[in-house]
């Protein structure tokens, strides 16, 4: 602003209302700013002049795996990045863990009777659907941050996705040489936990009406050794990666091994389609609500693979792309110190009952 005519400034009024402003409002309120900034940056500090120490309290599902070294760093190149497992270091931990089936069967307890820095974190950790959850509510206003597949928690692990190729390694000249050969079995599906009232297997019963569907597992007696999955449904023009719990964002290796690493194209059952837009590449999958009818699905199955150029775009993406599968729960952890950043200083899950079990659009067997 221009100083319009007035030789001393400080005899305008309007310079009084600014330094009366200045002083009344801007002085406080850049004081607790500073206070609010400082305050922030020494919770954080840690983060950037030593290492974060995440602490697993217990080990999911009993198993404990080594920590040896800078775990975090040697195997997955993480760095500044402490995993432990001993309770002796709870003081000092950031961030403690907690895999809720443990404590769910009470097996486990949450140590309530330890005085909690004020910095430190408590983390809920489950890779389950909310049907295997059971009750929550003893686990309301007490966890700070969440860990699981869903992509709104605070730490997202995936069952999951896909990276980009490191070098290709193929020669192919189109995507056809990305499809497995020798396919026979039209349609695909291994289950080992039949249910007839599930979602899944009213689709199963009523699409095999009109396409035959190769069934492996517990139901038909016909159990695939684990080195004979993914040979056999590579075999398959399609896998029926159908989810047996449908809920927001549960999208597991039934999708991501069984068919894309095996080279099935998958039909699936589970979220809505798009959670699985979300992380998976386009025109890679079919959805089972893209169709009026499953009679409707299965004249398009029989009819794609008669187009072989068509089928093959299914395919598109392994030229450019490959399947990561997360399956050790070090990698999980670790990946906690590359996603701590992101995350706001203070938060508490109120109603961790609530946030679980967000279902999603059930799906209507037609
Ligand atoms: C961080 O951890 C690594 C490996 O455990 C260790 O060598 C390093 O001294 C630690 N750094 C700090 C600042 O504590
Ligand atoms: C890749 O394919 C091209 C053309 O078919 C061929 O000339 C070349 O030798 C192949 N490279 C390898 C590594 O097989
Ligand atoms: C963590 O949650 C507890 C409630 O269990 C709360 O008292 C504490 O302030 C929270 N801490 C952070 C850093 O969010």
């Amino acid at each position: 602003m221009t100083n319009n005519g007035s030789v001393l400034p400080w005899g305008s009024p309007s310079f009084c209302f600014r330094l009366f402003f200045f002083v009344t409002c801007l002085v406080p309120l850049l004081y607790f700013l500073s206070m609010y900034e400082w305050g922030l940056y020494s919770d954080r500090l840690h983060i950037v002049t030593g290492n974060l120490t995440i602490l697993l309290w217990h080990w999911p599902f009993g198993p404990s795996y080594s920590l040896e070294g800078d775990v975090c760093w040697d195997r997955y190149r993480i760095p500044g990045c402490r995993l432990v497992d001993q309770r002796s270091l709870y003081p000092s931990a950031d961030l403690v863990v907690f895999h809720h089936r443990e404590l769910m069967t009470g097996q486990e307890r949450l140590p309530f009777h330890l005085p909690r820095a004020r910095h430190q974190t408590w983390v809920w950790l489950s890779l389950e659907s909310p049907d295997n959850n059971g009750d929550l509510k003893p686990f309301n206003n007490v966890f700070n941050w969440t860990m699981s597949y869903r992509r709104d928690a605070d730490f997202t692990i995936p069952y999951g996705k896909l990276v980009p190729k490191d070098r290709d390694t193929g020669n192919y000249s189109s995507t056809q040489g990305y499809i497995p050969k020798n396919k026979s079995p039209l349609a695909c599906w291994v289950v080992s936990h039949y249910n007839p009232q599930q979602k899944r297997s009213l689709v199963y019963n009523s699409l095999r009406k009109s396409i035959k569907v190769e069934v492996y597992g517990q139901l038909e007696g016909r159990v695939l050794a684990p080195t004979n999955l993914l040979p056999t449904i590579s075999r398959c023009y399609f896998y029926l990666a159908f989810e047996n719990s449908i809920s927001k964002d549960y999208i597991t290796e039934k999708l991501w091994r069984n068919a894309y690493q095996a080279g099935a194209v998958p039909v699936v059952l589970g979220p809505p389609p798009d959670d699985y837009m979300a992380v998976a590449p386009p025109n890679s999958f079919i959805h089972i609500e893209d169709f009026p009818s499953t009679t409707e699905l299965g004249n398009y199955l029989s009819q794609l693979i008669l187009d072989e150029e068509r089928y093959a775009g299914y395919f598109a993406w392994r030229r450019s792309h490959q399947v990561k599968l997360y399956t050790d729960w070090r990698e999980r952890l670790c990946s906690i110190c590359s996603q701590y950043h992101i995350l706001p200083a203070q938060k508490v899950y109120r109603d961790l009952e609530a946030w679980v079990r967000v279902y999603c659009c059930p799906l209507v067997a037609k």
